[in-house]
């Protein structure tokens, strides 16, 4: 296990001393999804709540109360259920939940409605998430009426309700050791998929045979996907959330491929484009390496100090000048960046944060003002440019050439990593790669 026992203590003691006694945080865990009649969708934990517990079962509420003297960390959930366990998979129970997950008591998720008012009977401020489960909140509402109810015997419902993300979310943005470790597992495994991809790939084959070998990385080693993979042969390539990946890759088309895993919840996030034949024509080179130039201008941005779109700005700087000097925008690259004339081809942002959600949370401006770099964040650089057919003012030559190189960066006291720098990213090294199989 990557993230230590210890680790879930320290986040849920953090937590607490910033919000204080005389408050109490109500995280529920993911509802369980229905696919279609009697399927569910696979489970997947809620991120907050995975944070700060590391427990993977649906069905389940973490409370925490600082300074409550019999217990400050209480987690309702299953209870065991020899024949529940025999039809659907083991449950920890409220045993299981002490003694594996620290929690200091805890009490079957169908007593919730008896218990969980008493709880926030005289605590002033409720820590909750609202607006992600509507269902949950009104459940939340109810236990807090109830105490409202009871006004006149001198009970002191909850008076306000605060959000809990603006404090979790920012400790989650910062990354630990054991955190980084768990992406690191993963921008491994990212890679091999990756690696695989582009030596399996050949003209005649299917995205979606491409995508099973991207699939078959991940879970051989224990991983899931932390988003649907995006296989986009040719003009596929240029629809930036493609997932049919139903399309036969024709020789002479770059495959555009943006696929991650996660590991303990922990995602990583690569893209890489490669031509399905293993050579780059002349024009998608031209293109390719100036997407290349704009990925190293953004990550010798991505420094402790620097705002959050910093590397941003440099890729638009990049991608602009190289447009113009390629005949694809016309004009003075100052004018066409202010116009953000590059849009027509680069419609997206250069990246996000990376974590436990592959489009993590954290706040990206503090006081209207672009957030600082600091050591222990994570984040993607991503730079692409999209050209579709008839696109106007494009030469023909590039029509159908879709491009992203993305790759997982941390920021160090001294500059940054990238997570994912193993995998092919030159030109000549990915045609090498091709090369070799
Ligand atoms: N794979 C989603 C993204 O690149 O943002
Ligand atoms: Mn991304
Ligand atoms: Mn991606």
């Amino acid at each position: 296990m990557s993230i230590p026992p210890r680790e879930f203590v320290r986040r849920r003691n953090q937590l607490m001393r910033v919000m204080g006694d005389g408050a109490i945080a109500v995280i529920p865990a993911a509802p369980v999804r229905l696919r279609n009649h009697d399927v569910e969708y696979p489970y997947r934990q809620d991120s907050d709540f995975l944070y700060l517990t590391g427990f993977q079962e649906p069905e389940a509420v973490a409370v925490l109360v600082p300074g409550r003297g019999p217990g400050q960390y209480i987690v309702f959930c299953r209870e065991r259920d020899p024949v529940m366990e025999t039809w659907h998979g083991r449950r920890a129970g409220q045993e299981g939940v002490v003694e594996r997950y620290g929690a200091d008591d805890s009490f079957p998720i169908g007593d919730i409605d008896d218990i969980l008012p008493g709880l926030l009977e005289d605590r002033s401020r409720v820590y909750t998430t609202l607006g992600r489960d509507p269902e949950f909140d009104q459940r939340l509402m109810g236990w807090v009426n109830r105490l409202r109810a009871q006004g006149r015997k001198g009970v002191h419902p909850p008076h306000e309700f605060v959000s809990l993300e603006y404090l979790l979310h920012d400790m989650r943005l910062h990354k630990s050791r054991a955190e980084v470790a768990a992406m690191r597992q993963s921008a491994k495994v990212a890679m091999a998929a990756h690696r695989r991809a582009m030596q399996v790939c050949e003209p005649g084959m299917m995205e979606y045979q491409v995508e099973a070998e991207l699939l078959y990385e991940f879970r051989r080693n224990g991983m899931t996907p932390s988003y649907p993979p995006i296989v986009g042969g040719g003009a596929n390539g240029c629809i930036l959330h493609y997932t049919e990946n139903d399309g036969e890759l024709r020789d002479g088309d770059l495959l555009l491929i943006d696929a991650g895993c996660e590991h303990e919840g922990y995602a990583s996030d690569i893209t890489r484009t490669f031509p399905v034949n293993g050579r780059f024509s002349p024009p998608q080179r031209e293109l390719y390496e100036l997407v290349l130039e704009a990925h190293a201008a953004a990550v010798a941005k991505a420094l402790p100090g620097n705002h959050w779109n910093d590397p941003h700005t440099a890729a638009v700087t990049t991608l602009t000048r190289g447009l113009v000097s390629l005949g694809l925008l016309k004009g003075r690259p100052a004018k066409l960046i202010k116009d953000e004339a590059y849009r027509k081809y680069y419609m997206h942002r250069t990246g996000h944060w990376l974590g436990l959600d592959v489009h993590d949370v954290g706040d990206y401006k503090l006081d209207d003002q672009w957030r600082l770099l600091e050591p222990g964040m994570a984040l993607t650089i991503e730079p692409g440019l999209y050209v579709a057919a008839g696109t106007r003012g494009a030469p023909k030559r590039y029509w159908d050439i879709g491009i992203r190189i993305e790759d997982d960066v941390l920021i160090t006291a001294d500059g940054n990593e990238i997570l994912t720098d193993d995998l092919p990213r030159d030109a000549d090294a990915v045609e090498e790669l091709m090369s070799d199989r």
